[in-house]
């Protein structure tokens, strides 16, 4: 961003700021986001945190430099591209690697005080194993990074998995299907903790294990790719109905020997904080019969429970146990232990919310995790959609949700420490930068959904930070590069050159 970017931007925002007060009087369907009261960075407890959110394999790029081995991702994105929107890869991504120190000016600049990224395992351990060595440079590079953006007053909040499991763990032993991840996978964190530990003193074990297992196990949209072959998905191998409950298994045996380690060997010293990313929609019942109310909570079992009753309570929820029977996998009592309470704070992921009804009738044939939960979920209900469309097809904007969802959590999961990890709003079929950077529904996304944060704080839910995704636009997985979340335009037809959009700008004045 040079200075005349800067000037150009201004003037769009006070143009942007009129705008956002029409749109958001006629977009609001939230009783509670009142837009004549002022809100700021003052209705929010002083030790908030306001961050923004990324990963490695979306923004780093340099996925063959420095020594960095291959991942599930480099591979997926090349042998597959039929399954990624635009036929991209991650191989350039957004060049973050060579360009984190112009991206973390930028966020000094909006005025963030944190920073969430991943650490590329292959970039660390470039064959999986430690065993097999550590690559000096993968750790000089987040040193710098963790560097730079302590100088300009960043907190880094590290996510330690976000999807890229090395290549070579997959071939050896089938990755997280196999119980022998574990330990690679702890050996990993472990280089992560005493490198880097020093100065981080948020973790997260692992990003949205449910969204990485269900489309890497069983619809096979993702890395690594496998489904049952009667789903016609072009998946080569794979089992919908087993291989998601084993991967979940095996990813919450990771993440409770993580933080066992964590805390018995550097929490003492280090004195940081361990945690977990899970993501959930909210589920509103179809209706006021009892048996779409089941449904409704049947459908957050399984996408949120999952992972959450585990860790909470050592057990998968009771639907579970129910309708997938002998397909999931049962805890050993020492693992139940291990599980229960193996988290100091929750980051939590937040894009939507579905109608939930009940199903009456399930296919015992062709099972697969996804019809298991017996529930319908839609986004409309006599013709009334749930909330806004988005350019996200399935995204709508359901600010309502993310206050019940942290409702839920404290009630239900026992009043845990929670951190928005992930919050945003896609654009597409963007063809200009001032396009791009005018991006009003942006804007009124997160006043709305920080209201629906704030309003959950007066509920006594312990909220203490939000962060957007993402900062830059970036690799969105199976979307390529067709969908925009940034905060940040990444304009990729002039060499990923950086522009803050309005909603950065509105950002910075939320924040001063
Ligand atoms: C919105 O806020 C204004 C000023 O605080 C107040 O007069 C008005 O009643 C509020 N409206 C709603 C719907 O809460
Ligand atoms: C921030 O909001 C408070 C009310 O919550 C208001 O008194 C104050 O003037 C606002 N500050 C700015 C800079 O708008
Ligand atoms: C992507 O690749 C597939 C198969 O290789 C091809 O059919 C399709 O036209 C390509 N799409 C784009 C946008 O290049
Ligand atoms: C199972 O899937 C196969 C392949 O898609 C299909 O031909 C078959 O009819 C399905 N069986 C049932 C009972 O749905
Ligand atoms: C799911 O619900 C929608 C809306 O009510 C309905 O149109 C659709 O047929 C239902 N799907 C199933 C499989 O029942
Ligand atoms: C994308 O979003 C813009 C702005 O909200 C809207 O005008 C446009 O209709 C949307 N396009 C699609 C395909 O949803």
């Amino acid at each position: 961003m040079d200075f005349q970017d800067y000037r150009f931007h201004c003037f769009f925002i006070t143009v942007n700021l009129l705008c956002l007060h029409i749109l958001s009087v006629s977009g609001e369907n939230v009783a509670s986001s009142n837009v004549s009261t002022p809100f700021n960075i003052s209705s929010f407890p002083s030790d908030f945190v306001f961050g923004a959110s990324s990963s490695a394999y979306q923004y780093e790029g340099a996925v063959k430099e420095d020594g960095k081995g291959p991942s599930i991702w480099d591979t997926f994105a090349h042998k597959f591209p039929g399954k990624i929107s635009d036929n991209s890869t991650g191989d350039l991504a957004n060049d973050f690697y060579h360009r984190y120190k112009e991206d973390v000016k930028l966020m000094e600049f909006i005025g963030l005080n944190a920073f969430r990224f991943s650490i590329s395992w292959t970039r660390i351990l470039p064959h999986g194993k430690l065993s097999k060595g550590v690559n000096e440079e993968g750790i000089t590079f987040y040193n710098n990074l963790i560097n730079e953006l302590l100088s300009k007053g960043i907190q880094p909040f590290v996510t330690i998995y976000h999807w890229d499991l090395p290549q070579t763990l997959q071939d050896e032993y089938g990755g997280f299907l196999s119980p022998r991840v574990v330990d690679d996978f702890k050996d990993f964190a472990e280089v992560c903790f005493k490198e880097f530990g020093d100065r981080v003193k948020h973790w997260l074990t692992m990003n949205e294990p449910y969204i990485f297992i269900v489309n890497g196990y069983d619809s096979g949209a993702l890395a690594p790719g496998r489904c049952s072959s009667w789903l016609n998905n072009g998946c080569h191998v794979g089992n919908s109905a087993t291989e998601p409950y084993i991967v979940a298994h095996t990813m919450l045996l990771c993440h409770a020997q993580t933080v066992k380690l964590y805390r018995q060997k550097y929490k003492p010293h280090q004195k940081g904080e361990i945690g977990i990313a899970l993501v959930s929609h909210w589920f509103v019942p179809y209706s006021k019969s009892q048996v779409d109310k089941k449904a409704a909570q049947r459908a957050l079992d399984f996408m949120y429970g999952w992972f959450l009753e585990p860790l909470t309570y050592g057990d998968y929820p009771k639907s579970m146990h129910d309708l997938v029977g002998k397909r999931l996998p049962k805890f050993t009592l020492e693992e139940a232990m291990l599980l229960k309470g193996s988290f100091d704070f929750l980051g939590l992921n937040y894009y939507t919310a579905n109608y939930a009804a009940n199903l009456h009738s399930f296919n015992t044939v062709n099972m697969s995790f996804s019809t298991d939960s017996q529930t319908n979920l839609t986004t409309e209900r006599n013709g009334k959609l749930i909330g806004d469309p988005t350019n996200v097809s399935i995204f709508y904007v359901y600010p309502r949700g993310l206050r019940d969802l942290l409702v839920y959590t404290k009630q239900k999961y026992r009043n845990p420490t929670i951190y928005i990890t992930e919050c945003g709003i896609g654009d597409a079929n963007i063809n200009s930068i001032k396009q791009g950077t005018n991006d009003p529904q942006r804007i009124n996304f997160y006043r709305r959904h920080l209201l629906a944060v704030k309003e959950a704080i007066t509920d006594k839910v312990d909220v203490k930070g939000f962060f957007p995704w993402s900062f830059l636009d970036n690799f969105e997985w199976g979307s390529g590069y067709t969908q925009r979340f940034g905060l940040v335009y990444v304009d990729r037809s002039q060499g990923l050159k950086r522009y803050l959009k309005n909603s950065a700008l509105w950002l910075k004045k939320f924040l001063e």
